[in-house]
């Protein structure tokens, strides 16, 4: 049994081995339906059971149809509809229901240390499917994607991230270190990342540059990816964090900086911060991006339920 919640805590050979057998179970599910099971159906029988504490489109039904695709099932909860933290039931008693009646349990959270607080008292798997720190499932996904359109390793492109220092750049740091890829960061002055993400990366030899010129950062990118500004657990004075973003909007100008065949992802939901031009428009991949999540996400599972093989 593992757990999968920040991609630094996690071995590059392991995430290679995830992304390795994504890319063989998507190739042959090519001509199945979306709740085909595949045919192996290594997770028959077993129950995810998923837990949102703040919004999720994607996350929640790409885990949906993960599960459903190995053969398993996910029951979806509600924080404020269990007895977590109410009635006097504690987390600890609620991780022990959790590991009694489910299989593996996939957390999305306003708190970092409650997915610690369940990783040492669940006796199942648990992956973090966001975290006010990190969302690694998204980024591991990425990289496959990455990987997919350019058909080359990552860690022969020049990855550019323009926009806020938040969970999902976090994760993107960590996994430049994991796949050994450059990534220059694009933000301005009062928004670098966190030191203790700094000093991580740069611990761990990680190629990181940062510039608070947009037009610095994205010359001679392969890819650029983005998101929202203002985040789900951003208690900021949205106005005065959007201002400070103006020069970071990425339109087609500022695309044009970029090398002539890049692509633009994006995690979504989106905000203001990228033209509809560049959005919708030939270079972005955004839609192929969020659809990667079933397959990553399968091995992902597969690996916390041990079952991940090499074939
Ligand atoms: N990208 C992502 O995690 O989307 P949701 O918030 O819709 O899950
Ligand atoms: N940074 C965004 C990602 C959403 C998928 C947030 O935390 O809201």
């Amino acid at each position: 049994m593992k757990n999968f919640i920040n991609l630094k805590d996690l071995p590059s050979s392991d995430l290679r081995k995830i992304l390795f057998d994504a890319k063989k179970r998507k190739n042959r599910r090519k001509k199945l339906s979306t709740l085909d099971i595949d045919k192996d159906h290594p997770l028959k029988g077993k129950l995810l059971i998923q837990m949102f504490e703040k919004a999720s489109s994607r996350t929640r039904l790409s885990f949906y149809l993960a599960i459903k695709q190995l053969g398993g099932g996910t029951l979806t909860l509600k924080s404020n509809e269990i007895h977590l933290g109410k009635g006097g039931e504690s987390l600890q008693d609620t991780a022990k229901i959790l590991s009694t009646y489910g299989d593996g349990f996939m957390l999305r959270t306003d708190s970092d240390d409650k997915i610690n607080q369940f990783s040492k008292h669940l006796k199942i798997p648990i992956i973090n499917g966001l975290s006010p720190s990190s969302h690694p499932t998204q980024v591991l996904s990425d990289v496959f994607t990455v990987e997919e359109i350019k058909k080359k390793p990552i860690s022969n492109l020049n990855i550019c991230w323009i926009g806020d220092s938040n969970n999902v750049l976090n994760s993107l740091i960590a996994a430049s270190v994991k796949f050994s890829f450059k990534l220059n960061i694009g933000c301005p002055k009062n928004y670098k990342p966190k030191s203790f993400v700094l000093d991580w990366a740069k611990k761990n030899k990680g190629k990181i540059h940062i510039f608070h010129d947009p037009k610095k950062a994205i010359k001679n990118a392969d890819v650029i990816f983005s998101d929202k500004v203002i985040s789900l657990n951003d208690n900021v004075n949205i106005k005065k964090k959007t201002k400070d973003f103006k020069n970071f909007y990425i339109n087609k100008k500022l695309l044009s900086y970029a090398k002539k065949n890049a692509i633009f992802l994006h995690c979504l939901p989106r905000g203001n911060e990228v033209s509809d031009e560049v959005f919708l428009g030939k270079q972005s991949h955004v839609w192929q991006q969020a659809y990667n999540r079933v397959h990553v996400q399968k091995s992902i599972l597969l690996y916390c339920f041990g079952k991940l093989r090499q074939r």
